[in-house]
């Protein structure tokens, strides 16, 4: 199999600062690309706090935190990516977007380096054969916080080899993740199941089974979840949820994938949940405190 020392991350947002900062962890050499430098620099400092936390916890002995950090260069420019044997995009989950920026990368990553794409929901082929290296594409879906969840879903299309996905899969336990494989359908195995669940949650809250702080309070001790529902929406951030339900609305066509009014409205009003500071709750006190506006 390919031996895979440097890796490329297309952007340093929410999912790329912790996709880059467990690659690194693992050994691997970074380089983690954003499109301006206050990104870059917002992305490399939450790395660098991770890094200090992890220390500070004794979790992380000093000399490997700053080896790990060593490890990882940032750019704003696609060409240092240039020798990477394996990129993957965490950037917008537009698909636009992340054609648009295949079309550039593809040209300048060299041949026989692997392409992965993040998405958490849009089917793969549709990335994979906007290059000219299909069968070197694949999915590698990370789940947020990348640094703790220890779950990776490789996702093989159409066109992915069998040399591609185990790659994809070495790559994953080399981060010490639980590789589960799953088929290019959109949504993969996760969002397929736990999009629906959040949505209901919102339906349950518009029909007033119970406050934004009762349902989710009722998941966590009720069935044993970390977060309820209505925070979990904020954490992975509502823009997402919405692009996510946009995506499996339109390749299903089942209502279970539409957005409620509600998610609908808190968009239309700029609130994407904790990355925004407003959601279902307001994250500007000490504790974050249920959204009075709703
Ligand atoms: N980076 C590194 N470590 C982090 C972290 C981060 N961003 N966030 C939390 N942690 C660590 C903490 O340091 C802490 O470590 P210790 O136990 O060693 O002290 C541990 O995780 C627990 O964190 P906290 O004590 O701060 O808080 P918590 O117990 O409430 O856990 C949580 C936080 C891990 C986020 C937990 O609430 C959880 O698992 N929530 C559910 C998250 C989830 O479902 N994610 C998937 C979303 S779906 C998705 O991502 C897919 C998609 O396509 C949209």
């Amino acid at each position: 199999m390919a031996e895979i020392s440097k890796v490329g991350i297309l952007g340093a947002g929410l999912m790329g600062h912790g996709i880059a900062q467990v690659t690194a962890e693992a050994g691997y050499e970074v380089v983690v690309r954003e499109v301006s430098d206050d990104k870059l620099a917002q992305g490399i400092g939450k790395i660098e706090k991770q890094l200090a936390r992890a220390v500070e916890k004794g979790k992380a002995e000093q000399a490997d935190a700053d080896a790990a950090r060593g490890r990882i260069q940032g750019t704003v420019h696609y060409r240092d990516l240039a020798d990477c044997d394996l990129v993957v995009e965490a950037i917008t989950e537009d698909l636009g977007l992340k054609l648009e920026m295949w079309r550039e990368v593809d040209q300048i990553v060299k041949p026989d380096a692997y392409l992965a794409t993040n998405t958490s929901s849009l089917p793969v082929i549709d990335q994979a054969a906007s290059t000219g290296r299909p069968e070197r594409f694949l999915g590698l879906h990370f789940f947020n916080p990348a640094q703790v969840m220890k779950l990776l879903e490789v996702v093989r299309c159409v066109t992915t080899s069998d040399e591609a996905l185990a790659v994809g899969v070495d790559y994953g336990k080399k981060l010490g993740k639980l590789t589960v494989q799953t088929k290019d359908k959109a949504g993969f195995i996760v969002n397929r199941l736990l999009v629906p669940y959040t949505l209901d949650a919102i339906r349950a809250y518009e029909e007033g089974v119970g406050s934004i702080a009762e349902i989710d309070a009722a998941m966590k001790a009720g069935a044993g979840h970390p977060m309820g529902p209505l925070a979990l929406a904020d954490f992975v951030g509502l823009d997402t949820l919405g692009a996510i339900c946009d995506v499996l609305f339109d390749e299903f066509r089942e209502r279970r994938f539409a957005k409620p009014p509600t998610l609908r409205k808190m968009l239309a009003a700029g609130w994407y949940g904790r990355k925004s500071g407003t959601g279902f709750y307001d994250y500007s006190g000490e504790e974050p405190t249920p959204n009075p506006g709703l």
